[in-house]
């Protein structure tokens, strides 16, 4: 493509494209190499300028039909110059090894040829899928037809998320993800499916049927709704999950605050009544008389209109919330928690109650139960490792995080706390969201991988880099990129930046993930010896 003119190590380096290399086939975002006397860099195009050594070859700009003049002035007079921002670099001499490579500390000398990156610097950086690894590709560097691929073991020890505004693939790219980690058995998976759409069937833009997991995997996967009543919209064999009065806490209101427009002092009395009522507090307000209330009120210093107001507000969400019930017949999440800990992953329809109310209060009262029982099977695996098993890594998804993790929430919420808490109990989240700005700005430094796709506001463009050195550069990419399936792609589990155009979801994808893994005998030979040097 050209050679290294100039450059340093903190603005990074400037390439001087030669003449046979047209601009135009240059884009921002592409994955280039630098190769140096002693080392290879692998660095990213983050600017493109159209530069001349004279300003004053500029007082007559040729006209546009006068190609010989142009071409004459091309190369001498005027050039092209590439910014580019390496951020790995490897020992010319190490040819394979993946732990040879290693953050730059230093610049590549003058000249230094650079040039479109190959499969196998791909794959010297991304790795490659084989069986026996978790390695698993979910698409393609921008204009190449090499896999690329993401170390799913590394993805799943943080919390990660997948941002873009709404139409640009979150939904189908988090499909390809969750079906990587199911078919590379890296976790189990926990999905709140508000829209139908990862449990079974859904539906694409243009109408077109898409497969749910359910689909895909089999009875590797539970399928739970929440609207049996409508089972047209979700698997017509899930499970009906009830959820009992007894399970709601203050926190779930603080989370329907804004949605059920509850006041600070609502919130008190509601306090205040679980005070007195303990575990039956929901079901003592959505019930109380008027003369209970009125008794209430002057034992306890209470205003009645307070309360009157807030058992409105519940009466009316039990109305719409049709799966809260005052008892149930048996302990759904218990079943659903069942599932996860014995390793199978579980999606949770909404059907026909997809609305936002409906959302937070399952997705948050499950998420709670499942948290504590997973902090307690993993304190009890750490005090004694001989006698108990480490849970199952498991993988919360939820579409809308910004509602479980505002920054007016995310300080109590069982989601900031997983967030928080990083892989500490083996639970870790998958995070959703068009609007990444909504998000507390603590629970975003805490992510470990990012894949975002197209976003144009600036609040959230900025919300994506929180916490992220050097996001200056990938900014502007993360604003140029196409507005279906462009991904750009960085953090914890990504050895540096990239953007990935992502894998189709398609029936090419469901065909592949059908296919049984047929071992050889070596393979399995070397399955136990891995797993004999793990013990
Ligand atoms: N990986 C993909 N494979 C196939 N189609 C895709 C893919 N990504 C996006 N699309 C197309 O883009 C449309 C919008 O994607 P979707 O995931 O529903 O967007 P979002 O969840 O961000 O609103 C889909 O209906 C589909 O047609
Ligand atoms: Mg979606």
């Amino acid at each position: 493509m050209g050679q290294i003119i100039s450059g340093s190590f903190s603005r990074g380096l400037l390439l001087k494209l030669s003449n046979d290399f047209n601009v135009e086939d240059l884009r921002i975002g592409k994955f280039v190499v630098i190769e140096g006397e002693k080392t290879k860099y692998f660095s990213m195009v983050t600017d493109i300028l159209l530069e001349t050594n004279n300003p004053k070859f500029l007082n007559h700009i040729p006209s546009p039909e006068d190609s010989f003049i142009k071409d004459v002035l091309k190369g001498s007079a005027v050039y092209s110059l590439i910014q580019l921002t390496p951020y790995l670099m490897v020992d010319l001499k190490d040819k394979i090894a993946e732990d040879s490579v290693s953050r730059v500390k230093t610049v590549p000398p003058h000249f230094s040829s650079v040039y479109e990156a190959q499969e196998d610097d791909i794959e010297q950086i991304f790795g490659k899928e084989e069986k026996l690894n978790k390695n698993f590709y979910i698409g393609y560097p921008p204009e190449m037809e090499i896999p690329l691929c993401i170390n799913l073991d590394k993805f799943v020890q943080r919390s990660n998320a997948v941002f873009g505004k709404s139409g640009t693939g979150k939904s189908f790219l988090s499909r390809v993800l969750l079906s990587g980690i199911l078919k590379k058995d890296a976790a189990s998976v926990l999905v709140f499916d508000m829209h139908n759409e990862y449990g079974w069937q859904g539906t694409s833009e243009d109408n077109k049927s898409i497969k749910g997991l359910r689909q895909l995997f089999g009875d590797k996967i539970e399928v739970f709704t929440l609207d049996p009543e409508n089972k047209s919209y979700t698997f017509k064999d899930a499970v009906d999950l009830t959820i009992s009065y007894n399970q709601v806490e203050i926190e779930d209101l603080e989370l329907l605050r804004g949605e059920l427009g509850l006041s600070e002092a609502a919130l008190d009395h509601a306090r205040m009544i679980q005070r007195s009522f303990e575990k039956d507090w929901f079901s003592k307000i959505c019930n109380m008389t008027l003369g209970e209330i009125e008794e209430f009120c002057a034992q306890n210093g209470a205003n009645i209109g307070s309360i009157l107001a807030l058992q409105r507000k519940l009466n009316t969400l039990v109305d719409s919330v049709k799966y809260l019930k005052p008892v149930t017949s048996y302990d759904g999440i218990k079943k659903i928690l069942n599932f996860l800990t014995s390793g199978k992953s579980v999606v949770l329809q909404f059907g026909r109650l997809n609305n936002l109310k409906s959302y937070i209060l399952a997705s948050n009262i499950i998420t709670r139960r499942i948290h504590a029982e997973y902090v307690n099977l993993t304190e009890q695996y750490l005090l004694d490792t001989t006698k108990f098993q480490e849970p199952k890594k498991l993988v919360i998804t939820i579409e809308e995080a910004h509602k479980f993790l505002s920054p007016q929430v995310a300080k109590f919420s069982t989601f900031g706390t997983i967030a928080r808490e990083l892989r500490k109990y083996n639970v870790t989240l998958l995070i959703i969201d068009q609007r990444p700005s909504g998000i507390d700005s603590e629970v975003l430094s805490q992510i470990g991988t990012r894949a975002t796709l197209l976003l144009n506001d600036e609040n959230d463009i900025n919300a994506v880099f929180v916490g992220e050195s050097g996001g200056n550069n990938l900014k502007t990419i993360l604003s140029q990129l196409n507005p279906k399936q462009e991904v750009l792609m960085f953090g914890y589990a990504m050895p540096m930046p990239i953007v990935v155009r992502s894998r189709r979801y398609d029936s090419e994808f469901y065909k592949e993930m059908n296919k049984e893994e047929k071992l050889t005998k070596e393979e399995i030979i070397r399955r136990g010896e891995l797993a004999a040097a793990e013990l």
